[in-house]
């Protein structure tokens, strides 16, 4: 198996191979949801652990989804950081973990690092299901099987990455996935909104939606992420979506089978127009939903055996 990792920390650092072997059992995974058939003997037995130190719904359901139809045992924690010390909550949460045996260890935080503290503390597997604005593994992972199977191929297509990047982790391990396996990455928005210095991650950046759009095969929009901002980074939502907002008339400087992404939750009227987001013929948004689940049982199967492998 080309995937050797206990965990699945970050797509920085995974070869194409890897990828490769994650993506293509993801697909045998899409149809046999589409048959309404399960495989609950692969899991059975184990115990999964959601644990979430930060909100989210479609990303924790989907993980809960993905253990349940493969037999795991499959357990939801959500913890409030708000008034405890945060380092202190995270190794008083490993202990409780060893002790409970749990095989697979799904951890969402809001501090960039946080499951490869836990993964050195705990005897399970772990999963990072976002950490800050570090990495979103399984995101990418599902974006490019989504693309993967609209496209037919990923290797050579032009991918335009918009909005709020420096706040993203979703953008963050895109970058990392689609330049690994030789797309033309390009990033698009203000410059208050993009990372310094990100070009040093092999791909190029654009302060103008006609340019970075022109020619794209992909049309990634994020969502501004309010939350992580100290102070305001952009003026309001009506002038935000007046510059970088996806509507027809700036999909329009992309390709002409040009597919429209967003990982949710959209604000709609701000990042994203509801006509394009809507638009069948354009959007992928709610295949990307069902790619998760499928991209996340792929994930749970790969690291269950190589847990197997190690002892
Ligand atoms: C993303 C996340 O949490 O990083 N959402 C998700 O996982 N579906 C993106 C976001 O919050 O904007």
């Amino acid at each position: 198996m080309s995937y050797r990792q206990k965990h699945l920390l970050a797509i920085e650092g995974l070869e194409p191979p890897a990828i490769a072997h994650l993506l293509d059992l993801a697909e045998s995974y899409v149809l046999l949801n589409r048959s309404g058939r399960t495989q609950r003997d692969l899991l059975r037995g184990r115990t999964l652990i959601n644990l979430f130190f930060e909100d989210s719904t479609r990303t924790r359901t989907s993980f809960e989804l993905a253990g349940k139809r493969l037999g795991a045992d499959v357990i939801n924690m959500s913890v409030s950081t708000s008034s405890v010390n945060k380092g202190e909550t995270l190794l008083d949460t490993a202990w409780t973990l060893n002790a409970m045996h749990c095989d697979l260890l799904v951890v969402r935080h809001g501090e960039s690092g946080a499951p490869a503290l836990l993964a050195q503390k705990v005897d399970a597997a772990v999963i990072n299901a976002g950490d800050g604005t570090h990495e979103h593994p399984t995101q990418a992972l599902l974006d490019a099987l989504t693309i993967r199977r609209r496209k037919g191929r990923i290797e050579g297509l032009a991918v335009a990455i918009c909005g709020d990047v420096l706040h993203s982790r979703v953008a963050r391990s895109n970058i990392h996935l689609l330049t690994t396996l030789g797309c033309d990455v390009r990033v698009v928005g203000p410059a208050t909104l993009l990372p310094a210095e990100v070009e040093r991650l092999g791909v190029r950046a654009f302060h103008d939606m006609r340019a970075g759009l022109e020619g794209a095969d992909i049309v990634m929009m994020l969502r501004l992420q309010k939350e992580r901002m100290a102070r305001g980074l952009v003026p309001s939502a009506r002038e935000y979506f007046r510059f970088w907002g996806l509507d027809a008339e700036k999909l329009g400087y992309a390709k002409k089978d040009a597919l429209v992404m967003h990982p949710g939750p959209m604000n709609r009227g701000v990042e994203i127009d509801s006509e394009v987001a809507d638009d069948p013929a354009r959007s992928v948004i709610k295949e990307q939903v069902e790619m998760g689940v499928a991209v996340r049982m792929a994930v749970l199967d790969t690291l269950s055996r190589s847990g197997r492998n190690d002892a």
